[in-house]
């Protein structure tokens, strides 16, 4: 099996995929007057669901256009897993179905997102080609039946994917309801194959990126354990455990596999499709991380992405985290392409959302850049592993209790677009977030307690409450705009990354480092500097040692008092303007009195150092400091503990949307008499019930 499978790979094919991993143009580095999100001659929110009209006799799909557009719905996804029903055999098409489809859609004002059917080869394709099913890390092939079973590195498989990709554009890159397309759906996960295909091709990979292998094996320090490599054919696929410079460049490959295989139906539909219609692919949020989404980003029109809650309720900061950062991974607005109506079926408890929980979604989804929000789906199939999933519509073609909450908050969309066109979030305060870093710190992560998210949001919620807005964004992006920028845990910072650094904070930037920053450099090696790293000399101190904490450890200092826990870094001052803002208390004897939290003035702005992971009342604390001394104020002013406020801010002011997330009524006094644009008043006031929302215009932002 091995060796027959170099004359599969020709040389062209070989080109074309690293090419196009390694060439991709950003399509959107300055940000236009209109986000991509909002479409020509369409509503500047829009509503929507995803349909499934070939698993229904043809004579009902007018009912359920009509219910879409009595429901205020406008846009229906469509088609992405319709591979079998659009190409029955090869290369026979069939999209006159699909036609009717989207003209009677078109009837009922409902525009189109077309999907790519690649995340479901028809059985034909798979009995036919059976390399282009994945193989498992144990190496078992997939078997057909369930769906993500396509290799994304398999070169016919890509080859049967664009032909089909390439034959909708042909057919639909013209069609005035069809708005844009999804590629493929969520990115298959991420998963890739193990054969020996893809080994090659990460084989060559390296290759192209290393040049030589006395210099893979440099980087890689491979004289450990004896892995040094001697021909590029030795080297693994990482299954487990294996060398950490290689486990990134596996990561960093798999990305770019998932790239060039987006790009190869880029590259099929964009020759016929209008520039009017935008391409986009369906990410998963904050939490999904086994592909960098900065570059699977990078070539789409914009980030769609898909919300779901599963178990339990929606909770403000974690999912305002997953809006933010893909958000931030274009900078740009986004579209909710799914979400869920109500409950899911793949949860541990698929338990419902509130009545009202669902309308305050998807208005936190608007306050968070989205600007278009559908719910996953219409209607279920009959039959299949998704039938007792949420939806609108039940089995019998009847609308479910949740559709008329789902049609009151579509009007709303409807009647308030015109107050959110133009509009974009706009913040003052970024978190940073890397996944190289990421996957560095859970491979090695020294403290099974170490939990990066739940870092992240503890600087999140503490940093939104006094801001109102936040970014999360790229430390490789310009952070020019930004008054604060804090790292929670930047493992990963090359030279480059460091320099561009310290330029923010020469130009008056406060960046705050969080515990494990600069470790490593970008081959996921020590570097030879103590933390952090290149930026030690502008903090004027360094991490002495790294701790992973048995207890609790008390601290004070400036910042008040309280405690750290599971990790603490043993801070030194190496220059004598810098200042210590909390050391350790009683330790290990190691940490005693030493300091935590390191911050030092440097050229027109200031660099902070934390070295531990703060409890939630330190990191509150150290918040305020942050915020006083950057500049950063609330973007709406002060509302009662939970009332979210997001802002969003275009060319007539700025837009707020106040949401209440607990249980009593509250009322909130607003800075200034506003226009409530959902109640159509004048308001010096406004009183939520839980999960009520406002919306609330009329003033310049500042
Ligand atoms: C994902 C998929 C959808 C559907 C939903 C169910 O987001 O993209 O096809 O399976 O989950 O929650």
């Amino acid at each position: 099996m091995i060796c027959r499978r170099s004359l599969r790979f020709p040389l062209v094919g070989l080109l074309i995929f690293l090419t196009s991993a390694f060439l991709q143009k950003s399509s959107a580095d300055s940000a236009p007057q209109t986000p991509p999100t909002q479409l020509p001659e369409r509503n500047a929110l829009l509503m929507g669901a995803d349909w499934y009209p070939e698993q229904w006799p043809e004579a009902r799909w007018e009912t359920d256009l009509q219910m879409m557009e009595r429901a205020h719905l406008n846009v229906a996804r469509i088609a992405e897993f319709a591979w079998s029903t659009m190409e029955p055999a090869e290369g026979y098409f069939q999209f006159d179905w699909l036609e009717r489809a989207i003209r009677l859609a078109e009837k009922h004002h409902i525009a189109i997102v077309v999907g790519t059917p690649t995340a479901a080869p028809p059985a034909w394709l798979t009995q036919k080609y059976p390399d282009t099913l994945r193989v498992e890390s144990n190496g078992q092939r997939a078997t057909h039946g369930n769906r993500a079973h396509g290799s994304v590195t398999s070169i016919k498989y890509r080859e049967l994917c664009h032909r089909i990709a390439e034959e909708m554009a042909k057919r639909f890159g013209r069609d005035p309801n069809v708005v844009g397309w999804q590629i493929d759906n969520e990115y298959g996960y991420g998963m890739m194959s193990y054969d020996s295909d893809t080994r090659q091709l990460f084989q060559q990979w390296l290759k192209a990126k290393y040049k030589t292998l006395d210099a893979l094996n440099q980087h890689w320090t491979t004289t450990y354990w004896s892995q040094t490599y001697d021909v590029w054919e030795e080297i693994p696929i990482p299954v487990g455990e294996n060398n950490p410079g290689l486990m990134l460049d596996w990561q960093r490959f798999t990305t770019y596999a998932w790239r060039s295989y987006q790009q190869n139906q880029i590259d099929a539909i964009r020759p016929h499709s209008e520039p009017r219609q935008f391409i986009t692919g369906n990410f998963m949020g904050y939490g999904f991380d086994p592909i960098d989404h900065f570059v699977i980003a990078k070539p789409l029109t914009f980030v769609a992405w898909d919300d779901y809650i599963g178990t339990g309720h929606l909770d403000p900061d974690t999912n305002g985290i997953s809006h933010d950062a893909m958000r931030g991974l274009k900078r740009e607005n986004i579209w909710v392409i799914e979400t869920q109506p109500g409950f899911v079926n793949w949860s541990p408890l698929n338990n419902s959302l509130d009545k009202g929980e669902v309308r305050a979604m998807a208005w936190h989804d608007v306050g968070h850049g989205a600007d278009e929000v559908s719910y996953w789906q219409w209607r279920s199939a009959l039959n299949g592993q998704e039938e007792i999933h949420g939806t609108l519509v039940g089995p019998d073609g009847k609308p479910e209790p949740l559709l008329s909450e789902v049609a009151q908050t579509a009007k709303e969309f409807s009647d308030l677009q015109g107050a959110f066109r133009d509009t974009r979030v706009v913040s003052d305060v970024a978190l940073l977030q890397d996944y190289e870093s990421r996957w560095a710190i859970n491979w090695q992560k020294h403290t099974e307690k170490y939990d990066q998210f739940a870092i992240l949001k503890s600087y999140y919620q503490a940093l939104r409450r006094l801001s109102q807005s936040i970014d999360i964004v790229s430390p490789d992006d310009s952070l020019d705009q930004y008054k604060l920028v804090v790292a929670p845990d930047l493992c990963v910072i090359p030279k480059e990354r460091a320099q561009h650094f310290e330029e923010y904070v020469k130009n008056g930037g406060h960046l705050v480092l969080g515990p494990r920053s600069g470790l490593k450099d970008e081959f996921n090696a020590l570097l030879t500097t103590r933390q952090p790293g290149y930026l030690a000399e502008a903090l004027g101190g360094q991490v002495e040692q790294y701790y992973a904490l048995e207890k609790t450890v008390p601290a004070s200092g400036s910042l008040g008092s309280g405690d750290v826990s599971v990790w603490a870094e043993l801070l030194k001052v190496t220059s004598p303007d810098a200042e210590v803002l909390l050391h350790y208390e009683k330790s290990n004897g190691w940490l005693d009195d030493q300091p935590a939290i390191v911050t030092r003035k440097y050229g027109r702005g200031r660099i902070t150092y934390i070295g531990a992971v703060l409890s939630d009342a330190l990191v509150a604390s150290a918040a305020q400091w942050m915020a006083k001394s950057s500049g950063v104020s609330a973007a709406f002013g002060p509302v009662p503990d939970g009332i979210e406020v997001s802002r969003r801010v275009g060319p007539r002011g700025a837009v707020y949307v106040l949401i209440n997330f607990v249980k009593e009524t509250q009322s909130v006094a607003l800075p200034r008499p506003m226009q409530s644009l959902l109640d159509h008043r004048e308001a010096n006031q406004v009183e939520l019930p839980q999960y009520g929302v406002a919306v609330l215009a009329g003033s310049k932002t500042n």
